[in-house]
């Protein structure tokens, strides 16, 4: 949950909510920059650059921001390395790290000239056959580190399809060695919503051993792994003291590399989750026997996390903010069991309310479906103070846009 003066107003959504209509994905731009200057802040003893894993939110207009900030941009699919073109990052600034794609996406990127993180024994020994050392590369390695908010944000573990196992180092070498690949970077991501500061010092420090291995470094990637609060009280991963134990640990290894490294982050989370709002209208009450729910124009097709990660979103009647509290189940409409969330203490909620869902900007709109042949809702962006539509709703033409009707 963010500060309280970082947070825009109950009035203010509930303007917004009126002027675009429900559902709508809100995202307060400069709170970004906000989050992105903390990062700087707190690396800045080391020679630290940052990418925007863009998979938390890729609205065009959002990376277009992000690039004004100077951030450099993660990507996992040739899709968003395209709409990162698009919105004007240099080639040069974006890393591509997909997972499980085949070597034509990688030639592909490669021709658009990203930087290629790869993560699999079978690309790298084609990459290098076909390029050998004529485009650097950098590696994704698995660290067998168990971290992350759940296991299916856990990426670093033993049974983990991320990465190349640290344990097959010679055989890596042996690539590299007969193929002449260049490898300027080595990168890990142990996982999402890591609270420990020093699961990112072990990690850091395994890198620092396989580095011996590589003469041509010029960077050590550490993912990302942020962990933002979701509630009041909610751990987070201290930055602050993230910043300085690795920013200490980093200078110290460089001080021994062959040349001095630039360590690089890939957060998303960290730098747009806090910055969105989702703003719902409750279409009914629906009291029964043991529970009163509240039965909202949107579900786990518009914002997946509670129901696929059993994430906490907390949640808040904007449009009677003043009413006794009560205690509700707040559901979606789709046809199957769609919770948002339990037992949550709301002011008094009533047909036609409006309800937001705060920290919506990661994994919020990106993993949106219209599933239920629902729409997907629109994305409105709050820039100096002035809401601009971003994103228009969904139409039915949108949902029959690549049917081939063959009747
Ligand atoms: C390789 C990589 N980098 C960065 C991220 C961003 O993680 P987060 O949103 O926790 O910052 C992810 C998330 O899945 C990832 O897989």
């Amino acid at each position: 949950m963010p500060k309280q003066s970082d947070v825009l107003s109950a009035d203010f959504l509930v303007k917004i909510a009126e002027e675009f209509g429900t559902p709508v994905y809100v995202y307060h731009a400069e709170k970004i920059k906000t989050q992105y200057e903390k990062l700087q802040k707190a690396f800045s003893k080391t020679d630290a650059r940052f990418f925007y894993a863009c998979k938390a939110l890729t609205n065009i207009n959002v990376l277009r921001y992000i690039n004004s900030l100077g951030c450099g941009l993660d990507t996992v699919s040739i899709q968003e390395v395209q709409l990162g073109l698009k919105a004007g990052f240099d080639p040069k600034n974006i890393i591509f790290t997909p997972n499980c794609v085949d070597l034509q996406e990688i030639i592909a990127a490669k021709d658009l000239g990203v930087m290629i993180n790869i993560d699999n024994i079978s690309i790298l020994e084609q990459f290098g056959n076909k390029f050998g050392g004529s485009y650097p590369i950098c590696i994704r390695l698995n660290p067998h580190i168990m971290a992350g908010g759940n296991f299916k944000i856990s990426t670093g573990h033993i049974d983990s399809k991320f990465g190349i196992s640290i344990h097959q180092m010679r055989h890596i070498e042996r690539i590299v060695k007969s193929t002449r690949l260049k490898v300027t970077g080595l990168h890990m991501h142990t996982g999402s919503e890591i609270k420990d500061v020093d699961v990112f010092l072990r990690g850091v420090e395994i890198l620092f051993e396989m580095a011996e291995h590589f003469p041509d470094l010029e960077s050590i990637d550490l993912g990302s792994g942020f962990k933002v609060a979701y509630q009041q009280g909610d751990p987070e991963t201290d930055i602050e003291l993230l910043g300085k134990k690795l920013s200490d640990a980093f200078n110290n290894f460089n001080k021994h590399y062959k040349r001095p490294l630039q360590l690089w982050f890939e957060p998303g989370k960290f730098l747009v989750s806090q910055c969105g709002y989702f703003v719902v209208k409750t279409n009914v009450i629906k009291t029964t026997t043991a529970t009163v729910f509240v039965g909202v124009n949107s579900g786990f097709n518009h914002l997946i996390r509670p129901m696929f990660y059993d994430a906490f979103h907390l949640i808040r009647n904007i449009s009677n903010p003043k009413g006794t509290e009560r205690i509700y189940t707040v559901v979606g409409n789709i046809c199957e069991t769609d919770t948002f969330g339990w037992d949550r203490k709301l002011n008094e909620v009533r047909e036609g309310d409006y309800l937001v869902f705060y920290n919506a900007g990661a994994y919020g709109f990106e993993m949106s479906s219209n599933f239920n042949s629902r729409l997907k809702p629109a994305e409105v962006m709050i820039k100096d103070g002035k809401p601009r539509l971003i994103r228009k709703r969904d139409t039915l033409d949108d949902l029959l846009k690549n049917q081939i009707d063959v009747e």
